[in-house]
C-alpha cells in the first residue's frame, strides 16, 4: 500500500482551533487562504522573497509560503484577521491608515504583521544589520528610519509606499513605548 500523502492536523489561528486534512506538501499560506478562507494573508512570489505572506508564529515573523502547514501544528498563528481588537484597529493598523502607509494594499497585511514583529524584536533589544553598537551595555538601539528600513527589508512594496510605511512603523513603535 502506498504511504499516505495527507494528514489530519489542527491549526490554531487567531486563537481558534481548526482541524483539517491536508496534503503534506501544503504550505501554511495555502492552508490559510484555500482551506480556512483567511485570504488577508497574500501570495506574492510564493518563494520567500516578497514578504506578502508574512504571519506571526508564536509571536515571531514568518513567511508562510516557506512553512509547511504540518510544521505549524501546535503553534500560535496570528494573521492580519487576528490583529485588531474587534472593531478597534491595532495601533499599527491605525498608523498605516493615518499616514497612508499603502496604495494598492496588496503588501499591507504582510507589512503590518512584519511591523508587529519588528516592534517586539526592537523592544526586546534585538540588534539589526543597521545597529552600529551591538554591545549589551549599549541597550536597546534607537528605532531610527534606517533601523526600520533594515528591519522591514523583507517586505517589498511594489507601489513604493516605503516612506509612509517607515513613518507608520515609527509612530506605532512610539505609541507602544508610551503604553509600557
Ligand atoms: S509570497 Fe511568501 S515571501 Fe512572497
Ligand atoms: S501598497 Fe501596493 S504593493 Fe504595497
Amino acid at each position: 500500500m502506498a504511504p499516505s500523502t495527507s494528514s489530519a492536523l489542527t491549526l490554531k489561528v487567531n486563537g481558534e482551533k481548526h482541524t483539517l486534512s491536508v496534503d503534506h506538501r501544503t504550505t501554511l499560506l495555502d492552508a490559510l487562504r484555500e482551506r480556512l478562507d483567511l485570504t488577508g494573508t497574500k501570495k506574492g512570489c510564493d518563494q520567500g522573497q516578497c514578504g506578502a505572506c508574512t504571519v506571526l508564529i508564536d509571536g515571531r515573523r514568518a513567511v508562510s509560503c516557506l512553512q509547511l502547514a504540518v510544521a505549524a501544528e501546535g503553534r500560535e498563528i496570528t494573521t492580519i484577521e487576528g490583529v485588531a481588537d474587534g472593531d478597534r484597529l491595532h495601533p499599527v493598523q491605525q498608523a498605516f491608515l493615518d499616514l497612508d502607509g499603502f496604495q494598492c494594499g496588496y503588501c499591507t497585511p504582510g507589512q503590518i504583521c512584519s511591523a508587529l514583529g519588528v516592534i517586539e524584536e526592537h523592544a526586546a533589544g534585538w540588534p539589526s544589520a543597521a545597529t552600529t553598537d551591538i554591545r549589551p551595555e549599549a541597550g536597546v538601539p534607537e528605532l531610527t528610519a534606517e533601523e526600520i528600513r533594515e528591519r522591514m527589508s523583507g517586505n517589498l512594496c511594489r507601489c513604493g509606499a516605503y516612506v509612509s510605511i517607515v513613518q507608520a512603523v515609527a509612530r506605532a513603535a512610539r505609541a507602544e513605548e508610551e503604553t509600557v
